[in-house]
């Protein structure tokens, strides 16, 4: 489904520069239900944005299905936008209509994309627990309701790929598992590909893979697995995941800072391989 090498994404303004991705890989398989997680600037909202259309790559290679977003013209990307990805932003805002009914918000993209289907619209918010609400306007809806109404939009142009930005961002734990119940629906029943962006590691805990990015790059990557393995945890979850780090086609690998600054190794290391394993050390 999804495709990223070398992903580069420079923001320009006339005084500073930001790169905020610095050459990422990621590869999520169709039909998979994966988040991602890192801190606040890690470039999580950037790499959405990019996979979503909404902006931009700098350089690298990034395919979404047939789609190359390197090389798509603004029409491509319209199409692209209005037929392949669902999306709901960071900022609940820009999913909505505040003065229109919950329905006629689900309507709205539908007829931008010219395909119309009342029933479906009604199902849609049927299916996030919306029935009895969907002809009352946004404003009169709670924050965790509108947040729904913007799954059930995300959702109009029956996407193959749905991107999450903190879905669940302002909703309480109740509100969020429902949430989280709503997308696994959508990933076993309409087998949508599905990537959510998170700072909630109880929320990724509800996917089989969690990417994690550090500085713009793909860092470690954690698969859920057998819980009676004895194996390396996600901090503060209570479910196991096994931890990987990614290496890339060219061999790189991103070692943890704090295991850099645990051995005080800065610029150069030694590498040993034994046979078995390969180990990273402090120069002597
Ligand atoms: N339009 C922009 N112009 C300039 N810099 C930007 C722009 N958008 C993002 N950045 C910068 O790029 C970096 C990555 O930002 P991004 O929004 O992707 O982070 P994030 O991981 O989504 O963070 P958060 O968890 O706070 O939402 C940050 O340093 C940010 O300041
Ligand atoms: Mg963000």
């Amino acid at each position: 489904m999804i495709h990223c090498e070398g992903l580069v994404k420079i923001y320009k303004s006339s005084e500073v520069e930001v790169v905020a991705l610095q050459g990422l890989n990621l590869t999520v398989e169709d039909g998979e239900m994966m988040a991602i997680i890192g801190n606040s600037g890690s470039g999580k909202s950037t790499l959405l944005n990019i996979l979503g259309g909404l902006d931009r790559p700098s350089a690298g290679t990034a395919v979404v299905g047939d789609w190359d977003l390197l090389k798509m013209t603004e029409p491509q990307l319209v199409e692209y936008k209005r037929h392949t990805v669902g999306f709901i932003w960071q900022n609940n805002g820009r999913n909505l209509l505040p003065y229109m009914t919950a329905l006629e918000n689900v309507e709205t993209p539908m007829m931008l994309g010219g395909k119309y289907d009342r029933a479906y619209a009604k199902q849609l918010l049927e299916w996030v627990g919306l029935k009895d609400r969907m002809h009352s306007r946004l404003y009169q809806l709670s924050g965790g309701e509108q947040q729904r109404v913007a799954i059930a939009i995300s959702l109009s142009n029956k996407p193959k790929l749905l991107l999450a930005d903190e879905p669940t961002g302002s909703v309480d734990s109740e509100t969020s598992d429902r949430i989280m119940d709503i997308f696994r629906k959508m990933n076993r029943e309409l087998g949508i590909s599905i990537v959510i962006v998170t700072h909630d590691l109880e929320l990724a805990n509800k996917v089989d893979r969690i990417v994690a990015i550090r500085d713009g790059l793909t860092s470690t990557e954690f698969v859920k697995r057998n819980a009676s393995l004895d194996t390396e945890r996600v901090p503060g979850s209570k479910e196991v995941h096994e931890a990987f780090v990614i290496i890339d086609r060219a061999g790189r690998l991103q070692v943890p800072r704090e295991y850099l600054e645990a051995l005080s190794i800065d610029e150069r290391a030694t590498l040993e391989f034994d046979g078995e394993r390969i180990v990273i050390t402090q120069p002597k």
